[in-house]
């Protein structure tokens, strides 16, 4: 679906049963009107927690809240009200417990209108990821680079560097597939690892900074787009320079009323 516009809504039972046959296309979108330009080039919509750092300036995804993963998602939603949207619960809203993982999505899902909730974890989490699924709340895995444990990681670099850590990202994906995720996020790994993962499992797996063996692909659309500089992995290709786009307009705007050539009235109300 990456060249064609969609005709019809994109469902979770849909999303995962591509599995294995064409390439799942994701992207990030906070606002409205990105969601309604994105939709019709994409299989799904993530409102990711980088929103925290990519349009609210924060330093790391810590600082996300509920409220905030509410107000993006929600507005996604009114932007692309047949998209299959999916949004990431926040650091601290759901690792104390299944309960707590539940009221969170339970919210993200009736106060927004979103499709499904994605959540960092692996083995650790899959009690949670079975307790939200046997529910009615569909869960995307995210395993790999975890942002969210950034104080733990020191750094978000890849992950798996050794046989043991590369066999515990394995044992990772096949206990959150067991527990009922309807696809997986591998981010940060050597592509041996996303491509022993995405043999194994049985649901799609949608690689970031994990090479092109994955299912499908997710990028953070303001890296594609070149919105945003503050930080730029290698792994993110630019498809455009929106922040030059955007200098050159401003210039050009401040010029003009500095030198008082704007349209006069007699031009705008004629
Ligand atoms: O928060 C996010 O945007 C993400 C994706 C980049 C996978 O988790």
């Amino acid at each position: 679906m990456s060249v064609q516009a969609k005709t019809q809504k994109m469902s979770v039972p849909t999303f995962r049963d591509r599995k294995g046959s064409e390439k799942l296309v994701m992207l990030t979108a906070y606002t409205a009107p990105m969601a309604r330009l994105l939709t019709p080039y994409v299989d799904a919509l993530l409102v990711g927690d980088s929103v925290g750092m990519v349009l609210h300036g924060l330093p790391s995804t810590l600082g996300v809240t509920p409220e905030m993963m509410i107000l993006h998602s929600a507005a996604v939603r009114r932007g692309a009200p047949d998209a299959l949207v999916i949004a990431d619960l926040p650091f601290g809203s759901y690792q104390a417990s299944p309960q707590q993982a539940y009221e969170t999505s339970a919210r993200l899902l009736a106060e927004t209108g979103i499709d499904a909730v994605k959540l960092e974890g692996g083995t650790e989490m899959a009690d949670t990821i079975r307790f939200l699924t046997q529910r009615g709340i569909p869960v995307m895995g995210h395993i790999g680079l975890m942002p969210q444990r950034i104080n733990q990681m020191g750094s978000y670099r890849a992950q798996g560097r050794s046989a043991e850590a590369a066999e515990q990202i394995k044992q990772d994906a096949i206990a959150v597939t067991n527990a009922g995720a309807f696809a997986i996020v591998v981010e940060g790994v050597l592509e041996t690892i996303a491509a022993d993962i995405t043999r194994t499992v049985s649901v799609p797996t949608i690689g970031i900074g994990a090479s092109p063996v994955c299912d499908g692909q997710i990028l953070v659309s303001d890296d594609l787009l070149g919105l945003f500089s503050d930080f730029r992995p290698k792994f993110v290709r630019r498809y455009a320079d929106l922040s030059n786009e955007i200098s050159t307009a401003v210039e050009a705007y401040a010029k003009d009323v500095r030198s008082g050539a704007f349209p006069s009235d007699k031009e705008c109300f004629k």
